[in-house]
């Protein structure tokens, strides 16, 4: 059964609720990358709730409450401003999770989702441990009915199991469960939150109690976004929408990889090509940048995870059809690691190497997934000496990247690489350079000055599409560009 906002509203203005209709409290657990944003937007635009975002993480909480606003934990683009209004008036950090839970009428579940890396399922299935000790921990804590939002990026039907833990191990108290995907971009969190494509809230159209949840969720968000980018449906859609989302945008990724290479081999050229067809208005010219390959916490995770649960329904044609976008990054990253080899005649053993970026986008400090990390482990395994330059990400953070992955001791690791303050730093002395990162600083680096500091040839591989060719190529560059 389908209802629109307005009908959902009056139904459950005619009933008394059970439920808080005006949220007052809300909690979120997990203070990562989307709690943190999402309830900082939250808290700036419905002045009149409180917010507590909560972590088990001291550090990060910390970091969220630290006096100065530009160290909080997370680089976006205008987070800092955000969060230094409503911090402290209505928005608050803390490591006390029971407090919090206690005192929300709303809790958010915004903890991480990783791909599970033991026992059935590894390597593919969402470990699902930290949604399942927040059920637990909320049920045990609970003293009144609670709505419960899934943030985190769920398997389908994950709600049933929350809503199996919460009604059998609880305090006898009512729990409604809403699914509410979060489609925020890293890098653009604060514009994705304030004008939303849509908010996705699914939740039970089919009770009383399930519709008077939804719309205290609608009434949160309808603080600044219109009833009309605020779209409602059962909590299974609203699950498998999410995982959807990430899946069809990711194969745009690949697909357009997929053309960079034979772009490559024709001397057609991707850029062109993607202009070509964005300007056909069924295909749209958003996310047809080739790329050295897509990174991120989410992409890969949630198509394995799709994968994994098209398997386990016997789906394996459509499991294949969808595992060929994660095999087509894979062979993407590698074979932009295999071009600088091949084109440094051969061999980089004891060559330099500057990496421009680490961050798997521009505009961020996250690095999961980063395309980096696996053209530089590729690269040390052929013995090259490798330099980083990222203007946000930390040594510390490089580091771990690449020590995560185990190839090598992490004593070889700190032998191999280096990471430094600067980009010309980086470039100089180096045989080749590789832009792995967007970041806008890069196009108006001194490039004279990097050649002249460079061995010759200088081999310039951009990996982004991001810098002029032909301005480059003049200045004296051996210049090779994703897809062309
Ligand atoms: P994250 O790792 O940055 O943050 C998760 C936080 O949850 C961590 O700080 C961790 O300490 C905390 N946590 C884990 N278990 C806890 C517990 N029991 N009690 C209290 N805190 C706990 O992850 P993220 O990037 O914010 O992603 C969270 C979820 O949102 C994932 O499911 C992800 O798929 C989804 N998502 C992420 C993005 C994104 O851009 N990063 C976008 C949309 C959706
Ligand atoms: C992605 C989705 O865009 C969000 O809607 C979603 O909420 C999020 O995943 C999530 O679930 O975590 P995010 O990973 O932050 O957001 O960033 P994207 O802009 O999607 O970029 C992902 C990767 O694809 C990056 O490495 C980016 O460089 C790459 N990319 C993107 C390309 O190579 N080409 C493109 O045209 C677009």
């Amino acid at each position: 059964m389908e209802y629109n906002h307005n009908e959902i509203s009056a139904i459950a203005e005619m009933k008394i609720s059970v439920f808080f209709m005006k949220v007052k409290n809300i909690c979120c657990i997990g203070a990562g990358y989307v709690g943190g944003p999402t309830m900082a937007i939250i808290a700036q635009k419905s002045p009149e709730i409180n917010v507590t975002v909560v972590d088990i993480n001291e550090k990060r909480i910390a970091a969220w409450n630290d006096p100065d606003v530009e160290k909080i934990p997370i680089y976006e683009p205008g987070l800092s401003e955000v969060v230094a209004e409503a911090r402290g008036r209505n928005l608050f950090f803390s490591t006390d999770v029971d407090a919090a839970i206690d005192a929300a009428d709303m809790i958010f579940i915004s903890v991480n989702t990783p791909t599970k890396t033991y026992g059935i399922g590894k390597g593919m299935a969402a470990d699902l441990k930290y949604i399942e000790l927040c059920a637990r921990q909320i049920a045990r804590v609970a003293k009144n009915d609670k709505i419960i939002v899934e943030k985190s990026t769920l398997p389908v039907r994950t709600a049933e199991a929350l809503k199996r833990i919460l009604d059998n191990t609880g305090n006898g108290v009512n729990f409604q469960i809403l699914s509410n995907p979060e489609f925020l971009a890293e890098g653009t969190a604060v514009t994705d939150l304030h004008k939303p494509d849509r908010v996705l809230i699914g939740g039970d159209l089919d009770t009383e109690a399930g519709r008077e949840a939804i719309q205290a969720l609608v009434d949160v968000y309808g603080h600044w976004v219109s009833d009309d980018n605020i779209l409602t449906t059962n909590v299974w859609s609203s699950e498998l929408s999410k995982l959807t989302a990430n899946a069809f945008l990711a194969q745009r990724v690949s697909s357009i990889n997929a053309m960079s290479e034979l772009c490559e081999v024709t001397e057609a050229d991707v850029q062109e090509v993607a202009k070509a067809i964005g300007m056909d208005s069924r295909i749209g010219p958003k996310f047809l940048k080739a790329s050295v390959g897509f990174g991120g916490s989410c992409f890969q995770k949630d198509i394995l995870n799709l994968v994994y649960i098209a398997k386990s329904f016997g789906l394996n044609e459509v499991a294949d059809y969808w595992e060929q976008v994660i095999l087509m990054n894979d062979h993407q990253k590698r074979r932009f690691a295999a071009k600088i080899v091949k084109t440094l005649f051969n061999t980089v053993s004891g060559k330099k190497i500057a990496l421009l970026g680490w961050a798997f986008k521009k505009d961020t400090n996250d690095t999961r997934e980063s395309a980096a990390i696996y053209v530089a482990d590729y690269l040390l395994n052929e013995q090259a000496e490798i330099v980083v330059y990222d203007p946000k990400v930390t040594q510390e953070q490089i580091l771990a990247d690449l020590d995560y992955l185990g190839t090598r001791s992490e004593e070889e690791n700190r032998k191999l690489i280096s990471v430094v303050n600067s980009a010309q730093e980086a470039c100089e002395a180096a045989h080749a350079v590789a832009v792995m990162t967007e970041w806008d600083a890069f196009k108006t680096l001194d490039w004279e000055a990097i050649y002249e500091g460079m061995l010759k040839p200088a081999f310039l591989f951009d990996g982004r599409r991001l810098l002029d060719k032909e301005a480059l190529t003049a200045i004296g560059f051996e210049f090779y560009a994703i897809g062309s």
